[in-house]
């Protein structure tokens, strides 16, 4: 009986694992070769404040992965949030943490490349270069005047960042920020 509990235990452990790696895998897939890797969490601040996030301002999180910085966002600046993730499981990872936290925001699992975002005051992505620079024209065409586009860790080519934040020096990309006012 013990043996039987033991096998069914490392069985489930290892069902788990296959899952969790093969819904990463896909997602990588869907989303042209974008990791689920999460903005640290000391850098929330520091990319809120960079944005100039004002309470009742929506902040659109594309790529939103398990939503921290959203949840940040609505809890301690007041702000509305939506977030955009393609990848099953970091979206089903943010659900929970949005179901965790209480705050109230918008969450979809789709494409943000097909998402309206000219609601948007702020908009924050954390993607890999050729993704930024694709989403590039999107932000110029669809954002009204007044609002703040913040990358991180990759800026946009040909886009001047009206502001840069080094939170960390010791990193290449880890703790730069750039802002682009529209
Ligand atoms: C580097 S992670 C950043 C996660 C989160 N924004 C953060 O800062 O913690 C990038 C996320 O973007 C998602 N993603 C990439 N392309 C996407 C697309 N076209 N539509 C929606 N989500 C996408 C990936 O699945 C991944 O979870």
């Amino acid at each position: 009986m013990g043996v039987l509990i033991f096998l069914f235990v490392i069985l489930t452990v290892i069902i788990i694992v296959n899952v969790l790696a093969g819904s990463l895998l896909v997602g990588l897939v869907q989303t042209g070769g974008v990791p689920f890797v999460s903005t640290p969490k000391q850098d929330f601040d520091a990319i809120l404040q960079a944005a100039e996030i004002r309470p009742g301002e929506k902040i659109y999180d594309l790529g939103c992965g398990k939503g921290n910085l959203l949840i940040r966002a609505v809890k301690k600046y007041g702000a509305q949030a939506v977030g955009y993730e393609l990848a099953l499981w970091p979206y089903v990872w943010a659900r929970w943490k949005i179901l965790l936290s209480g705050a109230k925001m918008e969450i979809h699992l789709a494409d943000f490349f097909k998402a309206d975002i000219s609601q948007a005051d702020v908009v924050f992505c954390y993607l890999m270069p050729h993704i930024v620079n694709k989403l590039r024209d999107k932000l110029k065409k669809e954002l009204k005047p007044g609002s703040r586009v913040v990358c991180y860790a990759f800026k946009f080519r040909d886009w001047l960042p009206t502001r840069e934040v080094i939170t960390n020096d010791d990193n290449e990309e880890l703790g730069k920020i750039f802002v682009y006012k529209i």
